[in-house]
């Protein structure tokens, strides 16, 4: 697959499909609650989509992933699927929301807190959060992804916390996902270069034990190995003249 260059047009459609994206995540945080079971969650978050946004949620069917949202809950790292099971206080979670409005895709996720959680859990939160800022903050034309790559692995090692390697930042626009892959790890100077008109992801998963995964039977859940706590944070942005513009920032959030 090649990598596409937005043309305006294509630009302002997915300012609005990142817009949609990043509501989302707004109107659930309330729900974010000790009780609620994350297909609550997923009902509350498919219901909005369709009949408020008037958008699709991709998830549903995407290679037959069975619900509109994912939700990885401690040391689920990705693609967590919606369940009867209730969230308890001390847990943390990923939301992962992506919509696709006029065609094109808003993909964003970020971690919760249910009531207080272990400093640890806090600490791994935040570093994830720094890895994506971190990265972010290097986008703009010429720059190479093995540049970007290479400091958010940095952060999380020096941080003596670990880098997934099998799952990363994608390209995206009309599809889900599409090249360039953009990796959480690497070295400067390697990979693609970047240019004005790219759009992408940078989602981070980021492990407080061993960077080593496995998959559930359910053939999605993905979890750390050592069952150590994960967490992610993503957003999905522009390639600009001088820099990046991010898509899925919810009204009133700066990075
Ligand atoms: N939203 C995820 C991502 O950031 C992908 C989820 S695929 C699904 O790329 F099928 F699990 F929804
Ligand atoms: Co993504
Ligand atoms: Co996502």
């Amino acid at each position: 697959m090649q990598v596409t260059i937005k043309t305006a047009e294509e630009i302002k459609k997915m300012r609005t499909a990142g817009r949609l994206a990043g509501d989302v995540l707004t109107m659930i945080e309330p729900h974010i609650q000790a009780g609620i079971s994350t297909d609550e969650l997923d009902k509350l978050c498919h219901d909005y989509i369709v009949n408020v946004q008037k958008a699709i949620p991709a998830p549903l069917n995407y290679h037959g992933f069975p619900k509109s949202i994912c939700t990885s809950v401690n040391h689920q790292v990705c693609h967590g699927i919606p369940s009867d099971k209730k969230l308890k206080k001390g847990d943390i979670i990923n939301v992962d929301i992506t919509v696709i409005k006029n065609g094109y895709h808003g993909d964003t996720s970020r971690m919760f807190h249910v009531g207080q959680t272990s400093a640890q859990a806090q600490r791994l939160c935040n570093v994830a959060y720094d890895c994506m800022k971190i990265g972010i903050e290097m986008v703009k034309p010429g720059i190479r992804l093995g540049d970007i790559g290479h400091a958010i692995q940095r952060h999380a090692e020096s941080s003596y916390c670990s880098v997934v390697r099998e799952y990363c930042g994608h390209g995206i626009g009309q599809n889900f996902h599409e090249d360039p892959q953009v990796l959480h790890y690497g070295r400067p100077g390697t990979g693609l270069e970047l240019r004005q008109g790219m759009t992408f992801t940078i989602e981070p998963m980021i492990n407080l034990g061993k960077r080593q995964v496995k998959q559930l039977g359910d053939n999605w859940t993905v979890i750390t190995k050592d069952r150590s706590l994960s967490a992610q944070w993503e957003h999905t942005l522009l390639v600009t003249e001088s820099g990046f513009e991010i898509f899925t920032l919810r009204e009133g959030d700066q990075l």
